[in-house]
């Protein structure tokens, strides 16, 4: 039999037992689903403050990927806050554009290398749907191609009909989409060969776990080029994260369009498409070509979403954040590694990806990646006070931070060595987590 939890979920289960049959999925958003974590312990969050959470229970934690991935500075992160707070008071939504509309476009235009126009929206998806729209209208062509390793893109339909959870998006639609891999130049030939002259663009992040391979982007570059397609590159999390001017600058990349949101304005929905003018001129007071409905919304480009963004700006400039996030990322790495060699488990729990962006992989007897010992490492993690879905920090995460999630990862060693040995089942108390994107229960 595995042994108790020695925290109490109570108020956190019988919160998640009364919004099974009242918000499908039990959480708004997926990846944040009870589903996501073992058994009888997906914390409800109560408040959080830098890199800690409390949950309805009054479990304390050190949360990472916070607000996935949007808390580039940590939770309630002040002078954002104090920008939001001020700007509210001020109105929020008036029948003409606010005066910070040209401030934020001019500001973020001066930072991004290929941003010669900018539109807000409200969230990622908004973003890359609109990159999308505009590449089609660019190109007169109606496919897009989008990197098949890399996890998520938009909500809408265009992306969300190549994953298994699909249902309801029209098979016109899917058929639109088409993929390539990551660092596979050879794999974005067979797609133009395959699909002559109908591939509006393609879409990927810069980097995720695995680096760009030498060539790779100057590659896609010329493919694109040469096949008439737009290169759009999500920024989402690259953004403020590789770097306060975005992956793009940091590995040199020239694209067509570049969408940003999540840590833009740390987490408040604001969302960014930016790029070449010739191309983003169609969303404004074209005259020789047919206008692209770009990024027009009753809330859009709200006063206190940019003040956010502006004081995420200042404050990533100011404090070097991207390159605090790459520190304290490779702390947690060589603090982790440590624990985990000296254990010998090495082969079995892995961190991945670069230091600014980690995540952990947990692997089975036979070394494949799993679910049930991911799981494992959530309930563990859990017991010890931490909150990790990834292993990606915010500006917030402190040498306390760091030596506490050693501490738990120790404290993980002869638990997983047990589930090894034994087997799962003696020490994994509920059902394995699940993929959040997923065709059926
Ligand atoms: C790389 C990437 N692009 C786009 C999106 C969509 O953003 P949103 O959830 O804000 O619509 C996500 C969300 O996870 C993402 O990770």
């Amino acid at each position: 039999m595995a042994p108790v939890s020695m925290r109490s979920f109570a108020a956190s289960n019988a919160h998640t037992s009364a919004v099974r049959d009242l918000i499908p999925g039990g959480a708004h958003t997926y990846a944040k689903g009870e589903d996501q974590y073992p058994e009888g312990m997906a914390p409800v969050i109560q408040r959080g403050a830098g890199c800690h959470v409390w949950d309805i229970d009054g479990n304390e934690y050190v949360e990472f990927g916070s607000g996935l991935r949007s808390n580039l500075l940590g939770h309630g992160f002040e002078p954002v806050v104090r920008a939001v707070r001020d700007a509210l008071a001020d109105g929020i939504n008036f029948v003409r554009p606010h005066w910070l509309e040209r401030t934020a476009a001019e500001r973020l235009a001066g930072l991004i290398p290929s941003a010669e126009m900018v539109k807000f929206g409200l969230n990622g998806s908004d973003a890359t749907t609109a990159a999308v729209r505009l590449a089609r209208a660019y190109t007169g062509r109606d496919m897009v191609a989008v990197c098949q390793e890399q996890p998520f893109f938009s909500t809408d339909d265009w992306f969300i009909g190549t994953t298994p959870m699909s249902a309801g998006v029209p098979a016109a639609a899917k058929r639109l989409t088409t993929t390539f891999s990551y660092n596979d130049l050879a794999s974005v030939g067979r797609l133009f060969d395959a699909n002559p002259g109908q591939v509006a663009a393609l879409i990927l992040e810069a980097e995720t776990v695995a680096a760009p391979a030498p060539g790779f982007f100057d590659g896609l570059r010329e493919l694109c080029d040469r096949n008439g397609a737009l290169l759009i590159l999500d920024e989402m999390i690259t953004g403020f994260r590789w770097h306060e001017r975005g992956a793009q600058f940091v590995h040199n990349i020239a694209p067509d369009l570049c969408t940003f949101g999540k840590g833009l304005a740390n987490g408040f929905p604001l969302s960014a498409l930016a790029g070449r003018r010739e191309i983003m001129r169609l969303g404004g007071f074209a005259d020789d070509a047919d206008r692209v409905f770009l990024l027009s919304q009753t809330t859009g480009g709200q006063p206190w979403a940019l003040a956010a963004m502006l004081a995420v700006i200042d404050t990533c400039e100011r404090e070097h954040i991207a390159d605090r996030l790459h520190q304290t990322g490779a702390d947690l790495r060589r603090a982790v590694e440590k624990v985990v060699a000296e254990a010998g488990l090495s082969d079995h729990f892995e961190l991945r990806g670069r230091d600014c962006n980690l995540v952990f992989v947990a692997r089975d007897g036979a070394g494949q990646p799993s679910q049930a010992f991911r799981t494992l490492v959530l309930q563990e993690f859990l017991e010890h006070g931490i909150l990790a879905p990834s292993f990606v920090v915010s500006a917030a995460h402190d040498a306390v931070a760091i030596q506490r999630t050693a501490d738990a990862v120790a404290g993980l060693m002869p638990v997983y060595r047990r589930a090894l040995d034994d087997g799962i089942d003696r020490v994994l108390r509920g059902r394995p987590v699940r993929p959040a994107i997923r065709a059926r229960g």
